[in-house]
């Protein structure tokens, strides 16, 4: 693979970017695996804390300790999608909030310019896969290059990696528990806090999303439900479209009640082929104490997947933080890079 350095445009530079930047600078020695991974950024853009160009390229590093020293970047030079069309870069990172009620944008174009553009496109934020997932995946196909979003579920857990290992299967149901805040509140309120208190403490830990009601009322997990039923089982659907009740509504009670059974509350996610179309829901379930949903706990996460060979495979994730969710960036860029080192060679 080349050490050459891959050329990236950065949007969103919040957790996510910065403990990217971060495991790719200063905490580098402690991943020998990312020895064969450079980046640099040739822009770098936040929503409210500047931004700042290079077309030259900038030491990731010092643009970390630029954003640390002086509270942000200077007033944006250009708006990212001049950036997008005029700069030259390899890949797009897209690290900026989800927003349904856009319907993905602003990322979903910024994606899209990328890819138009003939670069590659990686992102941690599940508007443009949720929205638009065949019409990007089929830009992407036509371009040539790579539009990935290993991240957006689950973190670094290798969901969509998974789709190669599965050659010659046919995806026929997903289900899981895939929104870490939801699952965390729900534990707390098992320890008799209240949900607000919860979600306060996920916010602090930086894994909620900055608009609690993106998690509480299910969006999260129906944009989730959207990816994965995009694309494992090849629908066309949007979050809007995924039968959505979210936990806003939950309380003490109702832990309390499904403990009395033996049972735990949780927001599962499912979908599935269904009279020649897909479904997908997202709706709290009282799940049997003795189920692998049952034994997710707070962060924790698990996507259960049911194929026409195989029995279900499981996929469980335990207490992920920011490494996890910037190391399934980090998987979609060395990907990206093993691609070009394949082009070099003639592959
Ligand atoms: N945190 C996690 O554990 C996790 C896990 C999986 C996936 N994700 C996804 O990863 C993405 C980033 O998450 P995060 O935790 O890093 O979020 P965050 O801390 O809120 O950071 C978001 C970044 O995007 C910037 N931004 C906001 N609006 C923008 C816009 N219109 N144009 C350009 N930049 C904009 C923000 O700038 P300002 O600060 O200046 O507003 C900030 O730099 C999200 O889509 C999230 O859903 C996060």
């Amino acid at each position: 693979m080349s050490k050459k350095p891959l050329r990236a445009v950065l949007v969103g530079f919040g957790n996510v970017g910065r403990k990217l930047a971060a495991m790719l600078t200063e905490e580098r020695d402690r991943y020998p695996g990312l020895a064969e991974l450079a980046l640099r950024p040739v822009a770098i853009f936040t929503g409210r804390h500047g931004a700042i160009v290079n077309p030259a390229g900038m030491d990731l590093g010092d643009a970390l300790r630029w954003y640390k020293e002086g509270g942000g970047f200077p007033a944006a030079p250009m708006t990212v999608m001049d950036a997008l069309r005029l700069l030259d870069y390899d890949v797009l990172v897209e690290l900026s909030p989800l927003d349904i009620a856009q319907r993905g944008e602003p990322a979903l174009s910024r994606v899209r310019a990328a890819l138009e553009q003939g670069r590659h496109a990686v992102t941690a934020n599940k508007g443009p896969a949720a929205f638009a997932y065949r019409e990007l995946a089929e830009l992407a196909r036509r371009k040539g290059v790579r539009f990935l979003f290993e991240s957006a579920v689950m973190d670094g857990a290798p969901v969509f990696a998974l789709r190669s290992a599965l050659s010659g299967c046919r995806v026929k149901a997903l289900a899981g528990i895939l929104n870490t805040t939801t699952n965390f509140v729900i534990s707390r309120l098992e320890r008799g806090e209240s949900i607000e208190a919860a979600v306060r403490t996920a916010q602090r830990l930086g894994f909620a999303e900055a608009d609690p009601s993106l998690d509480l009322e299910g969006w999260d997990a129906a944009a989730k439900t959207a990816i994965l039923a995009n694309f494992f089982l090849q629908a066309d659907i949007d979050p809007l479209r995924v039968e959505r009740r979210g936990i806003a509504g939950l309380g003490a009670a109702d832990v309390a009640r499904a403990a009395a059974a033996g049972r735990r509350l949780k927001l599962v996610c499912r979908a599935w082929r269904e009279n020649g179309a897909v479904r997908a829901t997202v709706a709290p379930e009282e799940v049997d104490g003795g189920h692998h949903f049952a034994a997710v706990n707070g962060k924790g996460a698990a996507l259960r997947i049911e194929t026409d060979m195989m029995g279900p495979i499981w996929i469980m994730q335990e207490d992920p933080g920011l490494a996890d969710t910037a190391a399934g960036v980090i998987q979609d860029l060395l990907a990206v890079a093993a691609g070009r080192q394949g082009e070099k060679n003639g592959k």
